[in-house]
């Protein structure tokens, strides 16, 4: 499979520090002098002993790194992580400052919305109650607990803080349309659909919580079908079916706070899935040998198993045709994105050629186009702080 670079696929100016995603040689600084050089990292200057700075960049591992309890981050080996990192704190958002009151106006409205759209919302509402809760817990207890580099933990932690963010925005959505908590709780044992989708991700994640030998292949590539699942599959393909739903409502000017509120989760999750698809190629990058053929069979055997119950869940959600939303086209969307998906992790994808049903979701989901989309929406939110003013030792 092909490791592109973080660079390469995203053609950003890197500051610091590395070449390759993975890095495969401590950069050249400015020599200052009796073995040492100065560095920038995030617009920072670090000055640094060659020698160990070579030794701390040399022993730096996705997994079976140096040991260390000292979150040491310098020198930075896995420049991407961090650029991310910044880049995630940077889009920090709150939900209470979503007002919600159209949206509370509508939900009591007898006459501005359909039975499906109430529905839609509340398979969204409880389907991500459980998921995001899933998704932190996995990115807490297996993978960071398993890594090892400190800026690969330093950016993990910032993914589980926004699943928490995502978790509280949906007891914001609850409480402010005063749904019944328990017939959310209840959605997860009693809509099939949902118990599906949540036993294929917990599976890949409860074998994983104990002592594992990371130096025998199958461990990682246990490791490495976890990150596969959770980013390329759950996060990358399984979460899109609600969120074209509840955009396309959104699109229609229904449900106008919950909308702003996905389009933030959206742009978060597009950046755990590139985090998750940058550490399985710096993880298969540096244990060449887990990717045998079968093994990237195994993987996209996955996929097609995350698109079938991905299936079964869009037939939950439209139950018949509501307004602008046709299940075929949502079906072939989730094909498509499933797609976009394997393509980049180097993967075959399942349907070749497969075309985008909703040219319009392009310019909110489509992943070159995230980014462009967001500026005139989302990107207000951004911190200023983050933005403007320079940096401040508390941010390494
Ligand atoms: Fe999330
Ligand atoms: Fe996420």
């Amino acid at each position: 499979m092909g490791f592109e670079s973080q660079e390469e696929r995203r053609g950003q100016e890197q500051p610091v520090a590395v070449s390759g995603s993975t890095g495969v040689a401590l950069a050249d600084g400015e020599d200052s002098g009796e073995g040492k050089k100065i560095f920038e990292v995030g617009g920072k200057t670090f000055v640094l002993d060659c020698k160990k700075a070579e030794a701390v960049f040399a022993a730096k591992k996705v997994i079976n790194g140096i040991d260390t309890m000292t979150f040491n981050l310098l020198p930075l080996k896995y420049q991407w992580a961090y650029d991310l990192y910044r880049n995630m704190k940077a889009n920090h958002w709150e939900p209470e400052d979503i007002p919600m009151n159209e949206d509370i106006g509508q939900w009591r409205s007898t006459d501005q919305l359909s039975d499906s759209d109430r529905w839609i919302i509340r398979m969204g509402i409880g389907y991500f109650s459980a998921a995001e809760g899933i998704v932190g817990d996995n990115i807490i207890h297996v993978i960071r607990e398993i890594v090892t580099a400190p800026e690969l933990k330093l950016v993990l932690g910032r993914h589980a803080h926004e699943e928490n963010i995502h978790a509280d925005s949906l007891l914001y959505m609850i409480s402010s349309l005063g749904i019944d908590p328990h017939e959310c709780e209840a959605m997860f044992v009693d809509v099939e659909s949902i118990v599906a989708k949540n036993e294929f991700v917990t599976r890949i994640s409860k074998d994983m919580r104990r002592d594992l030998d990371m130096t025998l292949i199958e461990n990682i590539q246990n490791l490495a079908r976890n990150m596969f699942v959770f980013g390329q599959c759950m996060e990358g393909t399984q979460f899109y079916g609600l969120f074209g739903m509840i955009l396309s409502l959104y699109r229609q000017n229904k449900f106008p706070g919950i909308g702003q509120m996905f389009s933030y989760t959206l742009r978060d999750e597009s950046n755990h899935i590139e985090l998750l698809r940058q550490l399985l190629m710096c993880l298969g990058e540096e244990n060449p040998s887990i990717w045998t053929n079968e093994f990237k069979e195994s993987l996209v055997e996955l996929m097609k198993e995350a698109v079938e119950l991905e299936k079964r869940f869009i037939d939950d959600c439209l139950p018949v045709e509501a307004l602008g939303l046709n299940r075929e086209d949502f079906n072939q969307y989730i094909d498509f994105i499933a797609d976009r998906r394997l393509e980049g992790v180097g993967l075959a994808v399942l349907n070749s050629g497969v075309k985008n049903p909703f040219p319009w979701l392009a310019e909110v989901m489509d992943f070159k186009k995230e980014q462009n989309f967001f500026e005139g929406t989302v990107t207000e939110y951004q911190k200023t702080s983050a933005l403007k003013k320079p940096l401040s030792d508390s941010d390494l």
